[in-house]
């Protein structure tokens, strides 16, 4: 249900900044000074005696009758002098609408709030430093007060914190007082309450809204959790047991039994009894490639769906990451790996650019190794602490990281993929080509694995799992090999030219065209350049093409980006459909590549990429 998770993921946005937001102002609310944020810092309520002099007053009765209709009349003080306030409309809060007039006790007459009078009830109520910088009478509503549905005098004081004092136009009452705190304040309740359009309360319509996207938040949350369910996605655990699975092969051949945690998923389950399936992702449900076959009743995940076809979900297909031990009794394996456990040593260790190294590792116990050209290992790499610029940087290269922060920082176990950066039927040692990762940016981590490895010291040991045969050259072709490449997804691809053209495999040797197209930025950040150019000497089929996208000025070769030099050359490598690519390099360069090729018409069947590890 792809629009219910659409729906769930852009609610929770709204809903998380809101949250986010009631956060904040209810810290501040929790830490402000309450006198300031109400805009009290100059404020003083005078408490006046008033003598009245009964015998002089003027008959309220009298003053009824002039001025009516009115529902009430009381006598009250302005200006320390008596007054009738006579009320002809009455709303239910003081600043509701409300009309009033003021009348003088002893002799009768209507008394305005006019400018000066307001200035005066202002000063009576302020008790600041500053004097008066402006009056102005505003019709309801005023900013600062946005509740306030009377017209109000605005009399402005010139002090450090812009005091403004506002008073009633038709009663004199003095509405309150608003300054800098206040002002900020209220800035805190509009965010807290949702009041965008400061209307002074929080029945807004965003409130309304913001209830109703809340609403879809929970609701949409409830059926993708139920939807889940149902798929499997959520099983309880209690104690682990041991569960006996029969295996066996895609040709229906019994493997036999072998016993199951039913804590461990499928995939690793088969890995503790050396049976390891492919795996780019390391069960992560996202490559696709630990296939099995159990049980079609046994529920499919959201991962599965998009990796298999109705068809064969109905036939049984799931991915062995995504299920444990619980519910099958047999399993059928589709595909397995010769990968095994290693333990290797590192013999060698050396920068071949500035941000790149050579290590060769030999493999502990006097095991050797076999794979083809593109295969890839992975690498254990425990939880330690580690150096952000690499240790033994020769002083060739340091200018190139003066802009890293030099500090050690921990990290926690895991597990990575890189790629043998040489080819060989049978052998003791590894070669790899590792780019030390620096953190994107100040304040994230860099590359947890590079830092490690390439902090290694010599006769260091590391645990393995592989060899894993994803990407490598058929033999049984005549097509033109067109590599492409950058940075260090120069490694499989320099295993693969080193097995087609390498003297170790003299009998080998291809009398296919081979390309090979390597984007770097500068001169100094090209692999093994010289190794290539005697490569173009040696073989007239093999063609070196460095791209360079900041290249000095001493650069003659190809400038800009690998994949636009290839796309300019695509035409002179011969037929289309003779060619065969193979590519590995940061995400964004193969999905141009792909999609350049795509344009020209080629197969996909005649692309091959290794993910960049
Ligand atoms: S290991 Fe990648 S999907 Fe299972």
């Amino acid at each position: 249900m792809p629009w219910i998770r659409n729906i769930h993921k852009w609610a929770s946005v709204i809903v998380g900044i809101q949250f986010l937001l009631w956060l904040s102002s209810g810290i501040y609310f929790n830490v402000m000074d309450h006198d300031k944020a109400a805009g009290r810092t100059h404020r003083v309520y005078l408490q006046t005696d008033v003598k009245i002099d009964t015998q002089k007053l003027v008959d309220p009765a009298t003053v009824l009758i002039q001025f009516r209709p009115s529902v009430m009349l009381t006598l009250t003080t302005l200006l320390s002098k008596p007054v009738y306030l006579l009320t002809h409309k009455k709303g239910l809060y003081k600043n509701f609408e409300n009309h009033y007039t003021l009348v003088n006790v002893y002799n009768g007459r209507q008394i305005k709030i006019d400018k000066n009078m307001a200035n005066a009830l202002a000063k009576q109520s302020y008790s600041g430093p500053g004097v008066i910088r402006s009056s102005n009478l505003f019709a309801a509503p005023v900013s600062d007060f946005p509740r306030q549905q009377n017209a109000t005098w605005k009399i402005d004081f010139d002090d450090d914190v812009d005091t403004s004092v506002y008073v009633e136009a038709g009663s004199g009452r003095i509405v309150g007082h608003s300054d800098d705190d206040k002002r900020l304040a209220d800035i805190f309740f509009m965010l807290h309450f949702m009041d965008y359009g400061n209307e002074g309360s929080f029945n807004s319509v965003q409130m309304i809204l913001f209830a109703f996207v809340s609403l879809w938040l929970s609701l949409t949350g409830m059926i993708w959790t139920v939807d889940l369910g149902f798929r499997g996605q959520y099983q309880v655990k209690w104690f682990a047991k041991k569960r006996k699975v029969k295996l066996f092969t895609k040709d229906h051949q019994s493997m036999g039994s072998v016993s199951f945690s039913t804590h461990a998923n499928l995939l690793d389950g088969l890995a503790e009894h050396s049976i390891i399936l492919p795996s780019t992702c390391g069960g992560g449900g996202t490559c696709g490639r630990c296939k099995v076959m159990i049980n079609p009743v046994v529920k499919y995940t959201s991962a599965e769906q998009s990796h298999f076809t109705d068809k064969e979900l109905a036939e049984g297909y799931r991915l062995a990451c995504q299920h444990f031990s619980d519910d099958i009794e047999d399993m059928t394996i589709i595909d397995v790996t010769k990968a095994q456990k290693h333990t290797l040593e590192l013999i060698q260790s050396f920068f071949i650019s500035p941000v790149t190294k050579e290590l060769k590792f030999k493999v502990k116990g006097g095991k050797s190794i076999s794979y083809k050209a593109g295969a890839f290992m992975r690498f254990f790499i425990p939880a330690s602490q580690t150096n952000t610029i690499p240790l033994a940087l020769s002083d060739k290269f340091k200018p190139y990281w003066q802009h890293i922060k030099d500090r050690t920082f921990e990290h926690a176990a895991c597990s990575r993929n890189y790629s043998c950066a040489m080819s060989s039927i049978t052998t003791e040692e590894l070669v790899f080509t590792i780019k030390v990762q620096s953190a994107p940016e100040e304040g994230l981590q860099p590359g947890v694995a590079s830092h490690y490895l390439c902090n290694l010291s010599v006769g260091a040991t590391i645990e393995v799992l592989g060899p894993f045969e994803e990407f490598y050259v058929t033999d049984n072709s005549e097509k033109t090999l067109v590599l492409v490449g950058a940075g260090s997804g120069m490694a499989p691809l320099r295993a693969i030219i080193d097995e087609q053209l390498s003297v170790s495999f003299e009998s080998h040797i291809t009398p296919r065209e081979i390309y090979f197209f390597y984007g770097a930025r500068a001169e100094i950040d090209l692999l093994y350049a010289h190794d290539f150019y005697n490569l173009t000497k040696k073989h007239a089929n093999f063609h070196y093409i460095p791209v360079l996208s900041r290249p000095d000025n001493e650069w003659s070769g190809a400038t800009g980006y690998a994949q636009y030099i290839l796309e300019s050359n695509l035409d002179i490598l011969g037929n289309i459909n003779g060619l065969e690519f193979y590519l590995c390099g940061p995400q964004g360069l193969m999905d141009e590549v792909i999609s350049i090729l795509k344009n020209k018409g080629i197969k996909n069947e005649n692309v091959r990429r290794d993910l960049f590890k």
